[in-house]
Parts: structure tokens; C-alpha cells; sequence
């Protein structure tokens, strides 16, 4: 792991990346934001496990609330929105309030939404707690919310104020939502970087190093940062998303204990490795690498029971399409993407077939 060079800070498009226990740095900004409130968005589990390291350092201020909401992906919708709007509202929020979204992906997308629309935009950062908030969803400037399984169907581009990561926050993560966070990181390394896929596969993934982690957040923020509103290259970020997305929400719909996000990606990965192998030129060897650290390290998920024609219908409803064709990024060799790539229904069925195969 000799290719990285850890630092304090990576900045992002305009705004700071904090790592690594970066609550000193949080403690800063809130007292020199000289804000007139602030508010700590919490989930059930991130208000055991998280809030107390971040609660005890403002235990000399009187001016903020804690707002926690239910756990997992079913509460990011209008109703827990509108929830935390109101309680913004009875708590005093104004334009110079402060979130700190503390928490997962469900609360950095969630809060950030919130703070983005409450009184036209008042400001937020936002405290990873989980794997795949720290490498993925806390940079980029995204935020959303889902209506019926329709994920961030609604939503901005509003850039946090600054985010700070603490590693030490994934020591209660888990182990499923660690694989889960996972995923991103070893898209990371196939879509940009071959070294990292490199050292992911070499290295002992239980708790992937503060070192890995870092490096893979680099990849998403040099890519948001050349492409903030996803016009062309952060379309690469999506690798693995096209089939993973479908495959995630017939899961959400018809399955009793659904897949994770990472888990679905997994899946898509494998499928988009398959379609780069038959459309742009991904060797048969490096097809066969990702199939065989993927498949160790995510159960196998029986496709069979899926309908492959209910998925492509799946695929067609999803936002990055136009002109109702399904589009992919696919591999040309490991650390290296293609864009806007059309992929015909038997294409994708075949992909399928593929994975099912394994
Ligand atoms: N905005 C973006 O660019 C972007 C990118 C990727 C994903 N996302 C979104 O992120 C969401 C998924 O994020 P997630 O996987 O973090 O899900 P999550 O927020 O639901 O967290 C997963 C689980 O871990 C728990 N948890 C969080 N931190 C913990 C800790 N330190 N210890 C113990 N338990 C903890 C949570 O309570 C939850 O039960 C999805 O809604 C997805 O759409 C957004
Ligand atoms: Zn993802």
C-alpha cells in the first residue's frame, strides 16, 4: 500500500473532506460557524453507537437538538422528511441553523435534503458512520429521498459545508453493512484505479484499512470534482449499477430480508463485468478475477427466482436512461471504463443468465 499518502483534508469541489477522527475538526466548524442552532440528525442505531462521541464534545452548548428517526432505507421518504422539517420548526431552526447528519447514506442523502430545501437552503455536514457513507455517499454533493421503491427519485445537488470521517465509527458497523460499503470501494478500483483493486484483493476486507478507505474516497472526489452534475465522467461511478439497481429493488419489494445496496452491486458488477467482457473488450481472465473476489466475498443470491423481464423493466424506469434505452458504463480492462454504452434487453438477459450460471 505503498501507492497512498495519507493526509488530513481532501478537498472537494468547494468544501473540505475531514479524515481521520475528525470530531476535533467538527467541534471547530460548529463554534466558528457561530451558528444560531444546530441539530444533530441521528438514526436509532447511529444515536447509540455515534452520538455519544459527538454529543459529550458540545456538552458546554445550549443551543442544539437531536432529531432521530427509524433506521434503514424505509424512512428516507416525504413523511420522516416532512417529520424533520416540522420538528426544525418547533425547535426554532432558522436561516442560520446548522444539520449535522450523523449517520449512514439514509441520513447524509435525507438530511442533506432537508437542510437544502428547508427556508430555500441552510447549511449542513455531514459524519459517515457507515462504510458506504464514508467512501461514497457523504461525497459528491447528492442528497434524496424515495418515493414507493422509486430510490431518489427527489432530489438536489447541494454540496455539504464540509464532511468529517472518523474510522473509528466503523468499529460497531455490522459486518454486513462493512461488505456492503465494500462494494464501492472495489467499483472504485475496477472503474479507476487497478492498484486499488489490487490491494483490496490482497488485504483482509473484515475492516478494510483507514488507508484503502481514504484512497478510495480520493477516487470518487477527483471524479465529482471534474464532473459535479453528472454531465459525463461521474457516469463511470455507476459501473455495476445499472442491473445492481434493479436487482435491489424487486429484493425491496419481494424478498423478506432484502439485499443490501453493496450486495446488489456485487451482483451487477458481475453482470457488467460479463457485458464488458462481450462488448468492450474486458479480457476473459480479468472477467473470471472479479467473478472469483466478488463471489468470495458476497453470498451467491439465486437469480433463477428472478424474472429477467421484470428487471429490464426495472432497469428502463431508472434515471440515468434517455430515450428509453438502458445505458451502462462497462470495463475495457480492470482500472479502466467506458462510457454510455447501450445494452439491448437479450444483452442484458444474457448477463443475467450469466451470473446465475456461476
Ligand atoms: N448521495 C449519494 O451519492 C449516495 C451514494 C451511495 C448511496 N447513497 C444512499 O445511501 C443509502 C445507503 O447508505 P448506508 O448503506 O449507509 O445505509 P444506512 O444509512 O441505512 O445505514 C445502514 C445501517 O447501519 C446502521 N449504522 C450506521 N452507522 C452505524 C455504526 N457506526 N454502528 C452501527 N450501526 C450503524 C444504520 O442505523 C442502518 O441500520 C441509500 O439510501 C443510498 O441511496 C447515496
Ligand atoms: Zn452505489
Amino acid at each position: 500500500m505503498n501507492d497512498i499518502q495519507m493526509m488530513n483534508t481532501i478537498q472537494s469541489v468547494n468544501y473540505p473532506i475531514y479524515f481521520d477522527n475528525s470530531i476535533d475538526e467538527l467541534v471547530d466548524f460548529v463554534k466558528q460557524g457561530h451558528y444560531s442552532r444546530f441539530f444533530i440528525l441521528t438514526d436509532e442505531n447511529t444515536a447509540v453507537h455515534c452520538l455519544p462521541m459527538v454529543k459529550d464534545r458540545f456538552a458546554d452548548e445550549d443551543n442544539f437538538d437531536i432529531i432521530e428517526i427509524n433506521a434503514g432505507e424505509e424512512s428516507k421518504d416525504i413523511d420522516f422528511c416532512i417529520g424533520i422539517w416540522k420538528m426544525l420548526i418547533d425547535f426554532g431552526a432558522d436561516r442560520k441553523s446548522l444539520i449535522i447528519n450523523l449517520g449512514g447514506g439514509v441520513i447524509s442523502d435525507m438530511g442533506g435534503f432537508a437542510a437544502s430545501t428547508f427556508k430555500r437552503g441552510i447549511d449542513f455536514v455531514h459524519v459517515p458512520t457507515t462504510l458506504l457513507s464514508q467512501v461514497d455517499a457523504s461525497v459528491g454533493g447528492k442528497t434524496g429521498i424515495d418515493i414507493d421503491s422509486i430510490k431518489n427519485i427527489i432530489g438536489t445537488f447541494t454540496p455539504p459545508k464540509a464532511v468529517f470521517i472518523s474510522y473509528d465509527f466503523l468499529k460497531t458497523l455490522p459486518a454486513r453493512q462493512i461488505l456492503s460499503g465494500l462494494a464501492e470501494m472495489l467499483k472504485h478500483g475496477l472503474i479507476a484505479d487497478a492498484a486499488l483493486w489490487d490491494a483490496l484483493k490482497t488485504s483482509d476486507l473484515t475492516l478494510p484499512a483507514a488507508e484503502l478507505i481514504y484512497w478510495s474516497i480520493e477516487i470518487k472526489n477527483k471524479v465529482v470534482i471534474e464532473d459535479p452534475t453528472e454531465k459525463g465522467i461521474r457516469k463511470s461511478l455507476n459501473f455495476g449499477h445499472t442491473i445492481g439497481h434493479a436487482v435491489e429493488t424487486n429484493s425491496l419489494i419481494n424478498d423478506e430480508n432484502p439485499l443490501t445496496h453493496g450486495e446488489a452491486i456485487a451482483i451487477g458488477m458481475i453482470c457488467e463485468a460479463y457485458l464488458s467482457y462481450k462488448k468492450t473488450g474486458l479480457s476473459l481472465q480479468e472477467l473470471e478475477e472479479i467473478v472469483r473476489v466478488i463471489n468470495a466475498l458476497y453470498p451467491k443470491y439465486n437469480l433463477d427466482a428472478v424474472d429477467q423481464a421484470v428487471l429490464c423493466g426495472l432497469m428502463l424506469k431508472d434515471k440515468k436512461n434517455l430515450n428509453g434505452k438502458i445505458n451502462c458504463t462497462l470495463l475495457t480492462r480492470i482500472g479502466e471504463c467506458q462510457l454510455d454504452n447501450i445494452c439491448t434487453d437479450a444483452e442484458l438477459c444474457e448477463s443475467l443468465t450469466y451470473y446465475a450460471s456461476l
